[in-house]
């Protein structure tokens, strides 16, 4: 497909190599929870649901799911014996069983153990509860219409002058977007083992991004010190955010049913009641007010952003501050307020989503930038160059944090150029003046995505390395795998340190007993924390090998070179397997811990000023689309990406992020479409209903390609940067792209402010009042 593809088996650091898990999951060979052999005597849990939205539990009878075949036993809260809490910000908010009372539909109310996972699945169904139906909230206009209840306090950012500043503007708009939430659609389901050891020790397996959080609330939920439980996690079919916290019940339910028992169980919950009782992706009402000049020129910015967070804060807090954060995407505000609203709703508890909460800002802005230029008559891509931070002023954010890494001019120009914006604008213009049924759009628009924890605690990392004496290297770092390439990623850095090939590195499952205490593996800087935690295990470890082989050749250490292959002491070469052998011989440790922690970076909420973020990667795509005005049917022509990686790791797997991301976008903001009924009920949880973007829906001409002069400025692990999230807010391209093609139906007169997804229905309707309200 390109240069990146020749992939270099040396594994050597800034080249293409193979994802280290690539050929076995190709093969099928590639072990997830449940190919696991199974212990003997296995137990199957499945998880009783509640059928309504909100309402009091007036009575339950569970003798019918205890009498079905193959069923040994049920668990409620009475069974909990430490917290019946599995909240994972400790808000206490998130029971692990409903008992007086429910508060959405799907939430669990027992779990059912059953000899085979058929029969307990089949028996969960059973129940007979009654309940006393309360007032539900569903989506962001009832619970603001309600009062707007919060599950957790708003973050207020401001900075400059926004009375001024709307004072001073010529032009004002006020508009209102919606963006819709997102299924993860995880290949693997959410999944946990439990295997019960001697006195309180629990062994468990679950498919999560955050095995120390799991094993907290496995301890918290069974009353026992944290040291007692191990949590293993060899790697995920997916995660995307969706096992950040969301692993937390179903770990919670294997582990206290294997107190409970004595035996080892596992659950894993059919698709449908993962869609069902699992969080999403926040969708948000963004309400904003613009101040601008005839030139585009933002002078004040005032939003608010309402998400739906469902009946407990989860992460709700951090998504709808990740909002603010990059509410200003590339621009430059000289006076901007925004408000968070992370709003209590009867539905499933929303979560982490690849971008947590930043792509919503990020389209809130994009959003204003093409109302502004609908109001001017001008190409979008004119005002968002008017309102780029500046390199030496002008770039400070809402958040009082200056930009100092900006390289968004460059980005964009040299995507500009690359995709021949500037004359493909030019004849879809000409196209849409000829055709009446078919209209094409077109648009350019840049990402900068913040990079680190906005919580800053959670930027630090863990790993463990041991040399064995035969030279082979023994990896274990405190992220998980999810298909992103961390591993990978991590072995690279790890070889390119001792010297040795990528061969020589075993990579291994992360597990709490080998590094304690890590962050849930998100907000990108898996490899940021990770792989620069494992060098320095490297450079503990190298130093005493390096001090070693001066002594035994009587060098002094500036004699001492590291090579690929081993060290070599003045005039002697060592192989790194025979330095190994000696070291060992000379009772020299081969082992170490590693540690890292992010530079820099300090916040504070409660003023809303702080570094959050340790640098910026930016990014910009370039989307061309062609609609059906009759059917509102489209298809994207063609998308060009460029993206910042910095000083990239390993191309072929940060384009594949690049891909994977941009398709994951587009997706969310076109096809993908969560429905729930007046009930509360949600009626899209298959996929059947719910369209995720097939291989057939990549655009025939997808134009990827890494910033290659882009090196971090900050000294981030081989002068990288993260990628995991912010391609995903390319796909946005799409959506204005789709816009513009509606808009021509009405001689680009009229904003079109399609809401998102833009679905094809979405496309027709916006066609029709387009056409209506130029009549
Ligand atoms: N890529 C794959 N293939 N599968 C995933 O689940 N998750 C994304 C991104 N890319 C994901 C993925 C999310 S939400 C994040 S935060 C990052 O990977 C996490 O990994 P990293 O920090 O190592 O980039
Ligand atoms: N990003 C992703 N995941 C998180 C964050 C964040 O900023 N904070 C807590 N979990
Ligand atoms: Mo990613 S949403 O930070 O797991």
């Amino acid at each position: 497909m390109n240069k990146h593809q020749n992939i270099d088996n040396l594994g050597r650091l800034h080249t293409s190599t193979a994802h280290d898990s690539a050929a076995k999951q190709v093969a099928g060979r590639a072990d997830y929870i449940d190919d696991l052999p199974e212990p003997e005597g296995l137990l199957h849990a499945y998880l009783g649901l509640s059928t309504r939205a909100h309402g009091e539990i007036v009575s339950i009878d569970l003798e019918p799911v205890r009498n079905a075949p193959g069923v040994v036993g049920i668990l409620t809260a009475a069974d909990i014996p430490g917290e019946a809490d599995i909240s994972s910000v400790h808000k206490h908010d998130e029971p692990m069983f409903a008992t007086t009372h429910v508060q959405y539909h799907g939430q669990p109310i027992f779990a059912v153990l059953g000899v085979t996972r058929e029969a307990a699945r089949r028996a969960a169904r059973l129940a007979k509860i009654e309940y006393r139906d309360l007032p539900h909230l569903t989506d962001v206009d009832a619970a603001l219409a309600a009062g707007g209840k919060l599950v957790t306090e708003p973050l207020k950012l401001e900075r400059g002058d926004v009375a001024a500043g709307f004072a001073k503007s010529k032009h004002r708009l006020k508009g209102r977007t919606v963006i819709g939430g997102q299924e993860h659609f995880y290949l693997e389901s959410q999944i946990a083992l439990a295997i019960p050891g001697e006195d309180d020790e629990m062994l468990i397996h679950c498919s999560t991004q955050h095995p120390t959080e799991i094993q907290v609330m496995v301890a918290q939920v069974l009353g026992i010190p944290h040291a007692a439980v191990t949590v293993n996690m060899r790697r995920m079919g997916g995660g995307f955010g969706g096992k950040e916290t969301q692993g937390n019940l179903f770990a919670a339910v294997a582990a206290l049913a294997a107190r409970r028992t004595g035996k080892a169980v596992k659950i894993r919950p059919d698709r449908d009641d993962d869609f069902m009782i699992t969080g999403k992706r926040h969708d948000f009402v963004v309400e904003y007010e613009v101040g601008y000049d005839d030139n585009g020129k933002i002078e004040a910015v005032e939003a608010t952003f309402a998400a739906r967070a469902g009946y407990s804060a989860d992460l709700s807090g951090p998504v709808t501050d990740r909002a603010l954060f990059h509410a200003d995407n590339a621009y430059w505000y000289p006076a901007a307020r925004f408000v968070s609203k992370p709003l209590y709703t009867n539905t499933v508890s929303n979560t982490a989503f690849r971008g947590f909460g930043g792509p919503q800002g990020i389209i809130a802005a994009e959003r204003w930038i093409e109302e502004i230029a609908y109001a001017l008559g001008k190409d979008s891509l004119e005002i968002r160059k008017a309102n780029f931070y500046g390199t030496d002023t002008d770039n400070v954010t809402p958040y009082h944090q200056t930009v100092e890494d900006n390289v968004v001019h460059r980005v964009v120009a040299e995507l500009e150029e690359t995709s021949d914006y500037k004359a493909r604008r030019a004849a879809v213009l000409a196209f849409n003046a000829k055709n009446t049924v078919l209209k094409k759009g077109i648009a350019l628009a840049p990402v900068k995505f913040g990079i680190s924890f906005t919580a800053t605690w959670h930027n630090q990392a863990g790993a463990l390395v041991h040399v064995y004496r035969d030279g082979s290297i023994h990896l274990s770092h405190g992220g998980t795998e999810m298909g992103q390439g961390l591993h990978t990623k991590v072995a690279q850095v790890l070889a390119d340190a001792f010297g040795v090939s990528l061969s020589t590195v075993q990579i291994t499952a992360s597990n709490t007993g080998k590094v304690p205490n890590t962050s849930a593996t998100a907000a990108s800087s898996g490899t940021d924390l990770n792989a620069a935690a494992a060098w320095d295990a490297a450079r503990q470890i190298k130093e005493r090998m390096a001090a070693h082989a001066a002594a035994l050749y009587e060098v002094g250490p500036e004699d001492i070179a590291w090579e690929f292959g081993g060290i070599r002491a003045g005039q002697q070469f060592v192989s790194f397997g025979e330095l190994a052998t000696s070291c060992w011989m000379n009772r020299v440790q081969l082992s170490a811990a590693g540690f890292y922690k992010t530079p820099k970076i300090h916040w504070d909420r409660s003023k809303g000023t702080g570094r959050p973020f340790y640098y910026f990667a930016y990014g910009a795509s370039c989307a061309e689309v062609t609609i059906d005005t009759l059917t509102g049917e489209y298809v994207i022509d063609r998308a060009d990406v460029l993206e910042d990686v910095g000083r990239s790791l390993n191309p072929a797997i940060d384009i594949g992020q690049v891909e994977g991301g941009f398709i994951q976008g587009v997706g969310w903001l076109t096809t993908e479409e969560l429905v729930w009924d007046a009930k509360g009920v949600l009626r899209t949880h298959a996929p059947s209903t719910y369209k995720i973007p097939l291989a057939s829906d990549v655009p025939p001409v997808f134009n990827v390609r890494l910033a290659e002069w882009s090196v971090n400025k900050e000294p981030a692990i081989g002068r990288s940067k993260a990628v995991g999230e912010p391609p995903l807010v390319l796909g946005y391209a799409v959506v204005e792209a789709l816009s513009m093609a509606v808009a021509a139906v009405a001689e680009y007169k009229h904003p079109p402010r399609l809401d998102m997804p833009v679905t094809p229905e979405r496309v027709l309707m916006g066609v029709e009042r387009l056409r209506k309200a130029s009549r």
